[in-house]
């Protein structure tokens, strides 16, 4: 049965198929994603030919259906991946077994620069590692844009046999062969079936190879030996992004979820995915039911609110901390003062000789109208205006001074920023012939105001920076482009869940790896603060950077920024059965009123965080916790009250006698103090045992007395 319209035949004049250029269009065939809710599939011939089947119905013939078919899933969920034009979509929605059809999507990969400047520094083996055995024998799965293998981050020696549950494999490829895979490197796949290889960059493979890097550094940093979190876990790589002609890598959701699906079946433990987008597919939620820790980046489109992606209340969603490393870089000025900013020039600039003095020239903001204005070619600009460095994403300032200064050939950029340190932006642009400082608004203030314009031809002089690690750097902080709260997606989970350097998150899930195969629970949250800091080692608030840098809030790091150290006696954990989840999975398929209305209860779910973001004149939720700890413990509460509300917590004292898994439910009361439309305010529920447990959980609260959301934040 042909079911394209019959307007797209070549006989209609041209006026009809203009007019009917819509409807027309719409007969391409495009992938879809056909997902079939969670069934068991004990022999993946069958399914396959049970997808094929149900095509064939839609179709006309099996034939057809063999040629539309791009994946079939089966080990995570059942459904595939076909191409279909848009009525045989719709026809299929109708299907009895179908639950969803979805056009197919195409991710990007969160920048991997940020992750390279976080990642630095991060290779101390930590005590919980150390217990973990560094993390041996967690199977570390990457979805990303592959892996070089040669690397010396995948270096095997001195590593057991493949553990005997991986039923993954090593997919050969353009330059990517068996030997490719080792004992650390132990499985390999890629997907390039609905990819439309004609675009992509001639650099690319067609095999695991990684022609773009983001996923080799992804992958090292997980599990690398170098300087990984958990440097003794095994490796297993799928690509799914593929870089285009630009440069870009990109990921489409159908190729992700087949990735997802095999990660399931080849038996891996940890997915780590640091890819952008909204993320709520089904894949998900089928591997964490099946015990697989999916962990996602929190997105770098901060620090701007509601900008966290991945938000669904299975995945763990990492917000990006810094590490205590700092690049200050000098900068002297003809009339002998110095000053301090931060860099990463490393003297190897050719055309720029650091024991020179070069012109110094006021730019204003720098944009291509101030750069129009002004001489910068041959001279060290100074971008200094208010707005540029207040700007939010700061980044999107500092990028357009770079490419006008470039472009004009300046030899330096100072530039005015707020305390929301945005190197990794200057990493990426200022290669070649350009040295970039990013400056502090007050002194480049002092520059400006007591030295240039005083100055008949201001001169200034500039340093390589020097590489500082240690105490004094105020770390760690929230990066200013990780992705913040409150959850567009669902406001009642707090997002993000925690804060970590780079994927270092991992090196803690390699705990809960091992937290996970002792119980037969599948989702392992457990954020406490017993991993998770919301004080820097000095007892003072963790800040979260942005402009204005702030002291740090759920919203922007969860629970807090992890701990590694302290993660292996929790004392107290939050449990969750995935079925939980799966009461409001259909939310994720289709968003009718019912829905939105289990949206407002997620924050039933008993998570290790409590976000009520409707609060009208009470709200009670519950919350389970199980005992991990010593067998006798008694927990007393310990309350922080978001401001406008008061909090209570009943009982308020738990006392746990008896051996084995005991578990023990509390409620948590909400009441808005004052009956005013309200912003979000934060405060946590600690239980402490008195001795060396203190398992504190975070809260945010908005208190909404109209049905209106507006002029809340
Ligand atoms: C593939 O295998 C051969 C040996 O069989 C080896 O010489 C070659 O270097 C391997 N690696 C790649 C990337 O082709
Ligand atoms: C591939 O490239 C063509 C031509 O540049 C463009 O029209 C098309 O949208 C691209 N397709 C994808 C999937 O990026
Ligand atoms: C800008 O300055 C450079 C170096 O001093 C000079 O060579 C160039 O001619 C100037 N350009 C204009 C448009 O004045
Ligand atoms: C979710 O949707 C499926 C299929 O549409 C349905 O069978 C199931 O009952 C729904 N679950 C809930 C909890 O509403």
């Amino acid at each position: 049965m042909d079911l394209r319209p019959a307007c797209c035949s070549s006989t209609l004049l041209l006026l009809v198929v203009a007019l009917l250029l819509p409807f027309c269009a719409n007969a391409a065939s495009n992938v879809y994603i056909v997902y079939m809710g969670e069934k068991k599939h004990d022999d993946p011939a069958m399914v396959t030919a049970s997808h094929h089947d149900m095509l064939a119905s839609i179709l006309g013939s099996k034939d057809e259906a063999l040629k539309s078919i791009v994946y079939s899933y089966m080990h995570g969920f059942s459904g595939f991946a076909a191409k279909l034009t848009d009525p045989q979509a719709e026809e299929l929605k109708k299907h009895p077994g179908v639950v969803s059809v979805k056009p197919n999507t195409y991710h990007t990969v969160h920048i991997t620069r940020s992750w390279d400047f976080l990642g630095l520094g991060y290779n101390q083996p930590s005590g919980i590692l150390s217990k973990a055995n560094y993390g041996e024998d967690v199977i570390i799965g990457i979805v990303d844009s592959g892996i070089w293998p040669e690397s010396r981050s995948f270096d095997d020696s001195g590593y057991g046999p493949v553990p005997k549950r991986w039923k993954g494999v090593c997919q050969a490829g353009e330059a990517f062969n068996a030997t490719s895979c080792n004992r650390k490197i132990i499985g390999a796949r890629w997907y390039t079936k609905d990819v439309v290889l004609a675009n992509l960059s001639s650099s690319e493979y067609m095999s695991p190879r990684d022609a773009n890097g983001h996923g080799t550094h992804t992958a090292s940093t997980a599990a690398g030996v170098a300087r990984g979190g958990a440097p003794r876990a095994r490796v297993a790589v799928y690509k799914a992004c593929w870089t285009n002609a630009q440069g870009v890598a990109s990921c489409s959701n159908a190729g992700v979820l087949a990735a997802m699906d095999d990660a399931v079946g080849d038996g891996v433990d940890v997915l780590s995915l640091s890819l952008g987008g909204m993320f709520e597919s089904p894949g998900s939620l089928h591997l964490v039911a099946r015990g697989v820790t999916v962990v996602f980046s929190a997105g770098n489109s901060g620090p701007v609110p509601g900008t966290v992606e991945h938000a669904s209340p299975w995945v763990i969603s990492v917000a990006a901390g810094t590490v205590d490393r700092s690049f200050p870089t000098e900068i002297s000025l003809g009339n002998g003062e110095k000053l301090v900013g931060q860099s990463l020039y490393h003297d190897d600039v050719p055309a720029v000789n650091s024991n020179d003095f070069h012109s110094l020239v006021y730019a204003a903001s720098c944009d291509e109208k101030a750069l129009a204005a002004v001489n910068v070619t041959g001279k060290v600009a100074l971008c200094f205006l208010p707005l540029e460095a207040a700007a939010s994403p700061p980044g999107t300032a500092v990028n357009h001074a770079l490419v006008g200064l470039f472009k004009a050939k300046a030899k330096g950029m100072i530039f005015a920023q707020y305390s929301n340190n945005r190197l990794d932006t200057v990493q990426t642009f200022c290669e070649g012939d350009l040295v970039c400082v990013l400056l502090d608004y007050h002194l480049a203030y002092r520059i400006l105001v007591g030295y240039v314009v005083e100055a008949s031809s201001p001169v200034v002089k500039i340093s390589p920076a020097k590489s500082v690690v240690g105490d004094w750097v105020l770390s760690p902080r929230v990066a200013d482009f990780s992705g913040r709260g409150p959850s567009v997606a669902f406001p009642a989970i707090l997002k993000p869940d925690i804060a970590a350097p780079g994927v270092g998150i991992l090196a803690a899930k390699g705990d809960s790896y091992q937290f996970m195969s002792g119980t037969s629970m599948a989702c392992p949250h457990v954020c406490t603060d017993q991993i998770a800091l919301v004080t820097d080692r000095f007892g003072m608030p963790i800040q979260a950077e942005g402009a204005p840098r702030k002291v740090a809030d759920p919203f922007d790091f969860g629970g807090g920024h992890i701990n590694p150290e302290r993660a292996v006696d929790p004392g107290l954990v939050y449990d969750i059965n995935p079925k939980e989840f799966t009461k409001f999975f259909n939310c994720t398929l289709s968003r009718d009123d019912d829905c939105l209305q289990d949206i407002g209860k997620l924050y039933l779910l008993n998570l290790p965080s409590i976000a009520v973001p409707d609060l009208k004149d009470s709200v009670t939720v519950w919350r389970t916790v199980t005992n991990v700890g010593q067998v006798k413990a008694t927990y007393q509460a310990k309350i922080e009250a978001p401001t406008g509300v008061t909090m209570s917590v009943d009982p308020s004292v738990i006392t746990f006698k008896k051996g084995g898994r005991q578990t023990k439910t509390f409620k948590v009361t909400f009441k808005a103090r004052q009956r005013v439309q309200g912003g979000y305010t934060f405060g946590s529920l600690t239980w402490l045992d008195g001795y060396t447990h203190s398992v504190r959980i975070p809260a945010a609260v908005r208190t909404v007395i109209q049905e209106f959301f507006a002029d809340t934040s």
